[in-house]
Formats: structure tokens, C-alpha cells, sequence
């Protein structure tokens, strides 16, 4: 009989601490801890908190909990790791974890956050974040300022626009930002990102680019932009990109004058007006570009896409041309998500010359 009182009185916190009192957090979680030094597993429930502690180095979430209130995680001296992923999680409050100096990886990947607010994690000396599989559509102002990260993934949630307050003084080499629903950039949507290296915005509805957007960010070395409405390439990059993925897009017409130290670009599949793609290959001859196409793992017709698709005689003007081929090439070429893709380099003028383009108009046969 006392012996339940006990286990009760303990569940409170982790390490009993004289003076607890921590909120009701959890259900009986199951957290798995990993200790010290000599790296140790093992699992324990409670209810409360866990708090004043030198020895936990990993903390995973096991049983699905709702919210993780203020304070849940705090004095957590060498705590490197913490993962509530796939734990059902709603709400994470400001200040659900404090003072742990060590934290460098916090992951909540697969939950049900809709939301990230201030002094969440922009509180904690982390250097990967990850939040993809969310439904996360609002994202305080400040949310991630001052920190210095090296991956942030955000991809997979409902973001409709990125607001450059989340970020101010913010470091970041990798940002992830794929599968959300972003449709214009600004020339201060990063501005308050330093050294970004990697960004990937693909599968969003990007339409419009400001001219500026990415020409003061300096260290970009890759920007993946494939699978979204983009109708040309105007807009800069910095000085430093390497590679460009617009794939599967809706470009069908466009010049490569601002691209011209990027080493390579995969713009292929697109719409294009073959007279139009005969012109951008050219160009891409004479600036040392080169020109790249993803193709699916598994070749099946809906995959295998035309090189082009509109067989007018001369690259008129941009007006984007819709008629049945096009409604043909849209419903049949989209960047499918189950499907594996790599990257093969199109060796020109000799495949594109190989092609029958003057048969265009039929779609089954420019098929093929
Ligand atoms: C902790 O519990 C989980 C889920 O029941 C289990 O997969 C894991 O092996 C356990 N870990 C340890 C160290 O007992
Ligand atoms: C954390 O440690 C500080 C300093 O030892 C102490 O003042 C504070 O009460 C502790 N906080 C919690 C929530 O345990
Ligand atoms: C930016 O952050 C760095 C360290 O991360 C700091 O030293 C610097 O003072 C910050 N600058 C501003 C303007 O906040
Ligand atoms: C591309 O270059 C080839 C070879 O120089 C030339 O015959 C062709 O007319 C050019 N095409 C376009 C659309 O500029
Ligand atoms: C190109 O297609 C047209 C129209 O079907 C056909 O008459 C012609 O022979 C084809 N040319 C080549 C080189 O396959």
C-alpha cells in the first residue's frame, strides 16, 4: 500500500527535486533515457517533469502526449538529444525547455504542432531542428532569431508564406522547406539569414520571384525550386550557386542571363517551346552551363516526358501557351511524390536533335 504512494510521489519528477512542482505534462509518458557518458538505455513514466539533471544525454518521447507544457524540460546539464517525434504532439509552450546548455538536436518530426511561437526554441543553443510532417502554419516573429543553426527542417507543413521576422540574425546551412504551400518570395523574405548553404523549396506554388531574393545570399550553393509554377528564370542568384533544380515547373521560355556562374541547371521536364529550349541549350553552350533533366526511377509513360512540347517555328513571345497539349502535358508530368527521381546530365545538341520536334502538336507521339 505505501509502496503506490511512492511510485506516485516520484512520478512527479525524473530526479526528485525537493521543491517540485511541475505541471501536469504527461499522461504516464514513457520516456526512453539514454545517461552519461557510458551510454545507457532505459525507459521510465511519468507525469510531471524532468528537471536538475547531470547525467541524461538523450530524451525520447515514447507514449503520444498532447502538450509539453512550460518548464517540462529544464537543468538538464549534458542533455545533447530531444526527441518527441510521431508522439502525437499539439502544443509546444515557450519555454517547455530551459537551461540546457548542451541541447543540439530537438526533433518533432510526424506530430500534429500547428504552430511555433517565441521563446520555443529560439531560447536553446540547438543546431538541428526538425519539424517536418506538421501542420505548422504560423511561426511567431523571432521564432528562430539569433540562433545558429546548421539544418532546419520545416518541410512537409502548412506554411503559406515565409515571413522574414522568423528570421533575424539567424544562421542556417540547410533550410528545408519543401511540401508547404509558399507562392511568392520577396527580396526580404531571407534577408536575415547568414550563410545559408542549401534551400530547398520544392513542391510549393511558387509563381513570382523578386529579382533580389537570393543575390545577397552569398554562400548559396544549392537551391532545389522543382515542382512548382515558376514561368522563367528571372530573378538572380548569388555568386556562389552551383546547382539550380527548376524541374517540373511551368517554364516554357526563358534566358539564362542572370544564371551565368551556376554550373549546372535541372530544367527538364518543362512545357517548353522547342524553339525556345533550342535557344536556352544554346546559350547554355556559350556560358558553360550545363543542362540537366530528372527522370523517374521506374520509366512509366505518365513519366517519361517530352522534351518539348509546342513545335512553333521561332521562340515568339512569352505568353504562356495553353491549349490541349499543354492541359495534356500538365495532367500526365507533375513531380509525384512516391516516385524516386535522379538527375541525368542530357548530352546536347545530339539528343535534342534526335528528337522529332515538328511532331509535337501529338501529344502520344512527343510522348515517347
Ligand atoms: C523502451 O521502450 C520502447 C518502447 O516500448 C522499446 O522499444 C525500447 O527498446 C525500450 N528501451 C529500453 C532501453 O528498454
Ligand atoms: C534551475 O537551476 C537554477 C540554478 O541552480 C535554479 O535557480 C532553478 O530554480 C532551477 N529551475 C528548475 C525549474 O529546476
Ligand atoms: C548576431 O548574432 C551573433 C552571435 O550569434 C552576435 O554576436 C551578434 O551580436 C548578433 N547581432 C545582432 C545585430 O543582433
Ligand atoms: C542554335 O545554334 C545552332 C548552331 O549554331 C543554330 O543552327 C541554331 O539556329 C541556334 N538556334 C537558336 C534557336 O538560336
Ligand atoms: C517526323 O515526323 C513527321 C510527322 O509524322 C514524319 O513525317 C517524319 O518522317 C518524321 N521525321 C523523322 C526524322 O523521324
Amino acid at each position: 500500500m505505501h509502496k503506490s504512494v511512492i511510485v506516485v510521489a516520484t512520478a512527479v519528477c525524473i530526479v526528485s527535486y525537493s521543491s517540485c512542482t511541475c505541471p501536469n505534462t504527461f499522461n504516464n509518458a514513457l520516456l526512453e533515457l539514454h545517461y552519461g557518458i557510458v551510454y545507457k538505455g532505459h525507459n521510465t513514466t511519468f507525469n510531471g517533469c524532468v528537471r536538475g539533471n547531470s547525467d541524461i544525454t538523450r530524451i525520447v518521447l515514447r507514449t503520444p502526449t498532447m502538450n509539453i507544457f512550460k518548464g517540462t524540460f529544464s537543468n538538464l546539464t549534458v542533455l545533447d538529444y530531444l526527441a518527441l517525434d510521431n508522439a502525437n504532439l499539439h502544443v509546444i509552450e515557450a519555454q517547455f525547455a530551459e537551461n540546457l546548455p548542451k541541447l543540439r538536436t530537438f526533433s518533432a518530426s510526424m506530430n500534429q504542432i500547428r504552430e511555433i511561437g517565441y521563446n520555443v526554441l529560439n531560447n536553446l543553443p540547438l543546431k538541428n531542428i526538425y519539424l517536418s510532417i506538421n501542420t505548422i502554419s504560423e511561426i511567431a516573429n523571432g521564432a528562430f532569431s539569433g540562433m545558429d543553426l546548421v539544418y532546419l527542417h520545416l518541410n512537409n507543413n502548412e506554411l503559406h508564406s515565409i515571413n522574414s521576422n522568423w528570421f533575424l540574425n539567424t544562421t542556417i546551412k540547410g533550410l528545408y522547406l519543401s511540401s508547404n504551400h509558399i507562392e511568392l518570395l520577396w527580396t526580404e523574405t531571407f534577408s536575415g539569414i547568414i550563410g545559408m548553404e542549401t534551400l530547398d523549396l520544392g513542391r510549393n506554388k511558387i509563381h513570382y520571384i523578386d529579382c533580389d531574393t537570393f543575390s545577397t545570399q552569398r554562400s548559396l550553393e544549392s537551391l532545389f525550386m522543382k515542382g512548382n509554377s515558376l514561368l522563367n528564370l528571372d530573378f538572380d542568384i548569388g555568386s556562389n550557386l552551383q546547382v539550380l533544380d527548376v524541374s517540373f515547373n511551368m517554364i516554357f521560355s526563358t534566358s539564362l542571363e542572370r544564371m551565368t556562374n551556376v554550373e549546372a541547371i535541372i530544367i527538364l521536364p518543362n512545357p517548353w517551346v522547342c524553339k525556345c529550349l533550342e535557344k536556352l541549350v544554346n546559350e547554355s553552350k556559350l556560358l558553360n552551363i550545363k543542362i540537366m533533366q530528372r527522370v523517374a526511377e521506374r520509366t512509366q509513360e505518365r513519366l517519361n516526358a517530352p522534351i518539348c512540347v509546342v513545335a512553333d517555328t521561332t521562340c515568339g513571345n512569352n505568353v504562356a501557351p495553353v491549349n490541349t497539349v499543354h492541359r495534356e502535358y500538365f495532367r500526365r508530368v507533375h513531380y509525384a511524390k512516391i516516385i524516386r527521381y535522379w538527375v541525368q546530365w542530357r548530352s546536347y545538341p545530339h539528343d535534342f536533335e534526335n528528337r522529332n520536334i515538328t511532331f509535337k502538336r501529338n501529344w502520344i507521339q512527343c510522348f515517347k
